[in-house]
């Protein structure tokens, strides 16, 4: 088959290799019909995940078709359409039996396109098939559906669901990309009387007021401090939601914050933030981290049925799977070329 595979920062290959195999009772081989590119797909092409070693196929979403299952696999069937979601559970151990998947004890958690070959190739096997998909819904097409793999979830868990927020709250969003506005899609559903979206990037900014940013603030051009102050009368914001990465982009989410806020940081870090306990130790903030557990999916999937969320809005450019060159371009120049999430499809 063919797949995009990882050879170092900076390197990269759409080139045949094996197909994969089952190699475990619990395994499926998915056929890949829909599948796309996240910011930390970026990360590692940086050299921020170092455990990503070269040769392996990246990629941690898709959508697809089920084509063959271990003997131990009885719930899903050979034909059978699924999401395949960025975190494998093996369902067993204790954290997943505490819905805690992200942190799996059993040989799962974030594995695919990491510590296993990914999506972003023809073929992809699943360890722990029954656990780790999900049914495609009547009614819901694949580019949807495929938003619920990781940004939806980790936008819903890590940002907003961590970050407590309440009906009325000042919501801070740093880094309006697609977790940045999954976050400002999930706050939505929890009525803040504000969303406030930085970003550097114009185009982001535009897509975060289209997200249901009510104040966007570009970051470099005018002082997000200030804007943060005017709205909450000098206070700071009930909640901040980091959804970038850098180390001055998680201090400036502890700076927005309000005394007894909360700061719920999503980006992956490859460098060292500093948590400057000297002006934060009497403020009483809670900061929380954490992968996303996709534990959120059967509540997101209700919300995408019932139309309650607009995961479509999501993307921005269509290509074929063999187009990923061009794919990782785009999605990588998002502030020139407006991409949200780019989605390629296999031609049936
Ligand atoms: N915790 C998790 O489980 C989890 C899961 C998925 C993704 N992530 C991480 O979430 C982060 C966001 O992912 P994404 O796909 O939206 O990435 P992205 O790269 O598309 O978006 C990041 C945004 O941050 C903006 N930005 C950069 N520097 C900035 C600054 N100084 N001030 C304001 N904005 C700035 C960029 O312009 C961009 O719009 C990444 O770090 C990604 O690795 C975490
Ligand atoms: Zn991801
Ligand atoms: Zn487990």
């Amino acid at each position: 088959m063919r797949a995009l595979s990882y050879y170092g920062p900076g390197q990269k290959a759409w080139e045949t290799v094996a197909d994969p195999e089952i190699t475990h009772d619990l395994d499926a081989v998915i056929r890949v019909d829909t599948v796309t590119i996240c910011g930390t797909d970026l990360h590692i092409l940086k050299g921020d995940v170092p455990e990503v070693t070269s040769g392996r196929i990246l990629g941690h979403e898709a959508v697809g078709t089920v084509v063959e299952t271990g003997r131990g696999v009885g719930s899903i069937h050979i034909g059978d359409r699924v999401l395949v979601s960025c975190i494998t559970s093996c369902g067993r151990c204790r954290f997943c039996r505490e819905g805690r998947y992200g942190q799996c004890l059993g040989g799962g958690g974030w594995i695919l396109g990491h510590t296993i070959d990914g999506t972003q190739a023809e073929y992809v096997r699943v360890p722990f098939a029954e656990n780790s998909t999900y049914p495609v819904p009547v009614g819901v097409t694949d580019d949807e559906l495929l938003m619920l793999s990781d940004i939806l979830p980790t936008g819903y868990e890590v940002g907003v669901r961590n970050g407590g927020v309440q009906p009325g709250d000042v919501v801070v969003v740093i880094g309006a990309g697609p977790v940045g506005l999954a976050a400002i899609m999930g706050a939505r559903l929890f009525s803040p009387s504000h969303i406030v979206a930085i970003d550097l990037a114009d185009a982001r900014l535009e897509a975060a007021k289209q997200f249901g940013a009510d104040v966007v603030v570009s970051d470099g051009r005018q002082d997000p401090a200030t804007v943060i102050a005017s709205l909450t009368g000098g206070l700071g914001a009930d909640v901040t939601i980091e959804a970038v990465g850098e180390p001055a982009t998680f201090e400036l989410a502890v700076r927005l914050a309000r005394p007894g806020g909360r700061i719920a940081n999503v980006g992956v870090h490859g460098q060292p933030a500093t948590l400057h306990l000297e002006d934060q130790w009497a403020r009483d903030i809670t900061i929380t981290t954490g992968l996303v557990d996709t534990n959120s999916t059967p509540t997101l999937l209700r919300l995408l049925a019932g139309r309650q969320i607009e995961a479509a809005r999501f993307v921005t450019h269509h290509f074929a799977l063999e187009e990923f060159a061009e794919a990782y371009d785009v999605f990588g120049r998002a502030a020139e070329t407006g991409a949200l999430k780019v989605v390629l499809s296999r031609r049936s």
